[in-house]
């Protein structure tokens, strides 16, 4: 018989082990938490199980859990008590992200905080940036100066890096330029420059309440058809100093995850977002799925070539490290 035996190295658990190419670990999770600015809330996402709006003052409790399962670190979206057409909450010095990092940092010094750097959850009319009054669109060169400041405000308030997430061009040479005049030179920023117009978000629009009044993001968000319009996003964003990459949203882009690997030579992050967990949450609490499928995901986007997830299931995932998956 002439022909290969690829199941010698199949044979015991261990030479599988011994053999395995991608690993999951807790290193490789970072956590969204939504944070509510009112007093006393902690209310299930009805459309994500399992993931809550959790007030400042009741941060302490989630954060702790956090830090027990081993999630070493996590990203703050907030829920304002106000919003305005400029959304000023995103770059008030002591908005809700902002302290929810200060609250994070004096409790638990060792979490790595992410703050994510975009208008939407502050803005009455849900965009990303400021409304340009004669084309109803967003106006990308009003809307850079207010990033900027919302920035430099996150770092001021001790965040360990920057993620910009809304999709004007030019945000991270202007962002990076804001941090280096104001003595953030040190702070990364992790470029959401890969971001499609995609309703897998839907589910994270409820939690943060970010759903646009009117119109939606196709002027901003890339066009989920395309795959070179990725490398000339990445091309730029390498090109302004951006210092690790964001594939949004995640399993049903793993050719872009494969793309921005091969393509740079920064940490790629791979962000599988709410209708991602939703749809996966829900098969297994129907008993559709066994819950190992979590893992397989994970396992999928680390080896299409992210080194990092942003992932709802950053508790499930520990849970299930811990007992051995
Ligand atoms: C907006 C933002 C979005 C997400 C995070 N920040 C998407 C959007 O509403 O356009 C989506 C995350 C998710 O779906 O989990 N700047
Ligand atoms: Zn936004």
């Amino acid at each position: 018989m002439n022909f290969d035996r690829h199941r010698r190295m199949r044979r015991t658990a261990f030479m599988r082990d011994m053999v395995r190419e991608t690993r999951v670990t807790k290193e490789d999770f970072i956590y969204p938490i939504f944070v509510v600015e009112a007093d006393d809330v902690r209310k299930e996402v009805p459309s994500m199980k399992g993931v809550f709006q959790v007030s400042l003052n009741l941060l302490e409790e989630e954060l702790e859990e956090v830090s027990r399962l081993g999630i070493k670190s996590v990203i703050f979206f907030g829920i304002p008590n106000e919003k305005d057409p400029e959304g000023t909450g995103a770059y008030h010095d002591h908005g809700v992200v902002q302290e929810a990092c200060r609250i994070s940092k004096r409790l638990h010094p060792d979490i790595l905080v992410i703050l994510d750097t975009c208008l939407c959850e502050y803005t009455d009319h849900g965009h990303c940036g400021l409304i340009d009054s004669e084309t109803k669109d967003v106006d990308n060169d009003s809307t850079l100066p207010l990033l900027v400041q919302t920035a430099v405000s996150q770092a001021g308030a001790g965040a360990d890096i920057i993620a910009p997430s809304n999709m004007m061009d030019g945000f991270v040479s202007e962002i990076r330029k804001g941090l280096d005049d104001n003595g953030f030179s040190h702070i990364p920023i992790m470029s959401y420059g890969i971001k499609y117009a995609s309703k897998f978000y839907g589910p994270f629009r409820d939690a943060a309440d970010s759903t646009p009044s009117f119109g939606d993001r196709r002027t901003y968000q890339m066009d989920p058809a395309n795959r070179l319009e990725a490398q000339r996003e990445l091309e730029s964003d390498l090109e302004e100093g951006c210092d690790m990459m964001i594939v949004k949203p995640a399993l049903s882009y793993l050719d872009i995850i494969r793309d921005v690997r091969n393509n740079s030579n920064v940490p790629v992050v791979a962000y599988n977002v709410s209708g991602e967990y939703s749809m996966t949450r829900t098969a297994i609490d129907m008993g559709l799925l066994d819950e190992e499928v979590i893992m397989e995901q994970m396992v999928s986007m680390k080896r299409a070539g992210a080194d990092m997830i942003i992932t709802y299931f950053a508790k499930d995932l520990c849970r299930m490290i811990d007992e051995g998956m």
